[in-house]
Parts: structure tokens; C-alpha cells; sequence
């Protein structure tokens, strides 16, 4: 059984022509298919079919996300998992997403629902596999290589977390605990050796606080803020380093409202690694090392 990575998210834009516009401009995803109500999209480096897919809505968020599995048969077993964990689960028939196979739906106790599916076509990251150049040629924007993570949001931050644990087998990199020491405000989950494939704090529940995007180096983010400035893109905070995880980052709003995040660095977590944990009053530092301010609507806002 084999959780390989976060494999897509589908976000909703309400703001349609200008959402489209500015995920493949401004951050630089390459389209893969496009429908009345949707546009499917990967960043240059993936080499499935897609890892964004922006859905046209009434209110911006996240539709779903979904982990890629390994085998086939991972299917099954999930789904046995998680109706054994008493989660109920539901099958999404192949073809539902564009160049996809069969899936299993589930809801997490934030609220948020998650997709696993092994099967996606293949299109390739634009490079030969003999002998390729390290990036292909007509690039834009930010230009990520790949999606890295979400930070989702609910209530029942535990049970997110121990689902993810003990179904799944992700490990908690770090977390934030309230002023009794245990209650968690926020867990970081990785089941790769990234410090997070996904994480979770107290917030509203079915919410999303933001998706990040991978970039290679510290110049790289530089750079981000200023396509975020040349165009007139609402900053939210940053260019910082996290205290958790160490990641170099900035933070942004997509023209219909879901943050963004581009980052670099981290370290490589390994599943018998302890968990890191931060006190609420250092929160602070946690998120933003620098100034030490988490900033109001860091902390406050989601979509
Ligand atoms: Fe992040």
C-alpha cells in the first residue's frame, strides 16, 4: 500500500476568465483539457495529465483533493481501511476526471473530501528521457515544477490527523498545540520524505487556508514576488521563512480568493524522525521567523 503524493486538487473560482488566465500566466501551469466548467492543468515537471483542475462556482475553495496510490489494488485495500475505521467511502467511476481511472471518494472529519485514484495518462514534463536538458523551453510566470501541498482547515483538527495516520500511515512532522500542551491548533503530515504532503488546522470546517507550489531555490521566491507585483497580485505575506518546516515562502491570493503559496527548502523528513512540536505563545516564530508576526490575515482568512 502506497501513498505516492498529494496528485491533484480541484479548486472553485468564481472569478472564471481571470482565475484561468492567472494560474496559467502568473504561476505558469501548462493547460491539459478544457470544458465549459472546467480547466485541467500541470505544472511543467509533472508528467500526468494534471494536478490542478479549476472548477467554475458560485464561491471559491476546494472541491477536493486527491493522493495518486501506487498499485491498482491500493484501491481496495483503502477501501477496506477506511469502512473498517468506520469511514464510509464511495466509487467514482473511471473517466469521471479527464484521463483518469477509477476512484474512492471519502469525507475527513474537517470536512474536506478526498479522492485516491492510480491511474492518469501520461504526458510527460516536456523533456526527452534520454539525455534530457534540466527545464524545457517556453516557461512562464513563477513556473513551478510541481504542486507540493495544501493546508486544510476544520474543527476536528485529531481526527483529520489520526485518520491520516492510521489509515494511511502518514507521519506527523510537526504541529502547534494549544496552552494545555496536547490539543492540537495545526499538524504537518507527510507520508513522502517532504516535511508535509498535507496539513491541518483548526478553522472552518471544508476550508482551505492554501495549496503550495514547489520552487527550486531562495532567488526563485524573489523572483515570485516580483511577478506578484508587476502583476498586481494580492500579497498576503512573505517573502518570510516558516519556522516550521524552515521553508522559504510567500503567500498570495488567486483572483477568485484561494491563497497560494510558492516555496523553497525544507528538510527531509523520514518516518522514524520525532515529531517537532511548538507552543501556542511561539506561534508566532512558527510561522513567520523572521518578525515573529503571523499576521491577522494569515491566520484568519480562508476559502
Ligand atoms: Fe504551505
Amino acid at each position: 500500500m502506497t501513498i505516492m503524493r498529494l496528485g491533484r486538487v480541484q479548486l472553485r473560482v468564481p472569478n472564471w476568465e481571470e482565475s484561468i488566465e492567472y494560474y496559467k500566466n502568473v504561476i505558469g501551469l501548462i493547460e491539459t483539457y478544457r470544458d465549459e466548467n472546467h480547466v485541467y492543468l500541470k505544472a511543467w515537471d509533472e508528467h500526468d495529465h494534471h494536478s490542478v483542475i479549476l472548477e467554475k462556482a458560485d464561491s471559491a475553495g476546494l472541491d477536493h483533493l486527491a493522493f495518486k496510490v501506487r498499485f491498482d489494488e491500493d484501491l481496495d485495500t483503502y477501501e477496506k481501511k477506511l469502512n473498517e475505521y468506520g469511514v464510509a467511502t464511495e466509487r467514482i467511476p473511471a473517466g469521471t476526471r479527464v484521463a483518469e481511472g477509477e476512484a474512492v471518494r471519502f469525507q475527513v472529519p474537517t470536512g474536506q473530501y478526498i479522492e485516491l485514484y492510480s491511474q492518469i495518462e501520461k504526458v510527460g514534463n516536456g523533456l526527452p528521457l534520454v539525455n534530457p536538458a534540466p527545464w524545457p523551453d517556453g516557461l512562464v510566470g513563477m513556473a513551478p515544477p510541481r504542486l507540493d501541498h495544501l493546508l486544510i482547515a476544520g474543527e476536528d483538527v485529531e481526527g483529520t490527523t489520526k485518520l491520516l495516520q492510521e489509515v494511511f500511515g502518514f507521519s506527523m512532522a510537526e504541529r502547534v498545540v494549544l496552552e494545555d500542551g496536547e490539543t492540537p491548533l495545526a499538524t504537518w503530515l507527510f507520508v513522502s520524505n517532504k516535511a508535509h504532503d498535507i496539513a491541518v488546522i483548526k478553522g472552518p470546517n471544508g476550508g482551505l487556508h492554501h495549496i503550495a507550489f514547489y520552487l527550486e531555490e531562495w532567488s526563485d521566491i524573489r523572483k515570485a514576488a516580483d511577478i506578484i507585483g508587476k502583476n498586481n497580485i494580492s500579497l498576503d505575506k512573505g517573502p518570510v521563512r516558516h519556522g516550521i518546516t524552515r521553508g522559504t515562502t510567500i503567500y498570495f491570493f488567486d483572483p477568485s480568493g484561494n491563497r497560494n503559496e510558492v516555496f523553497c527548502g525544507g528538510y527531509i523528513a523520514y518516518h522514524d524522525n520525532p515529531t517537532i512540536t511548538w507552543t501556542i505563545d511561539n506561534v508566532g516564530e512558527g510561522i513567520s521567523f523572521f518578525d515573529k508576526d503571523p499576521g491577522e490575515r494569515f491566520t484568519t482568512v480562508f476559502s
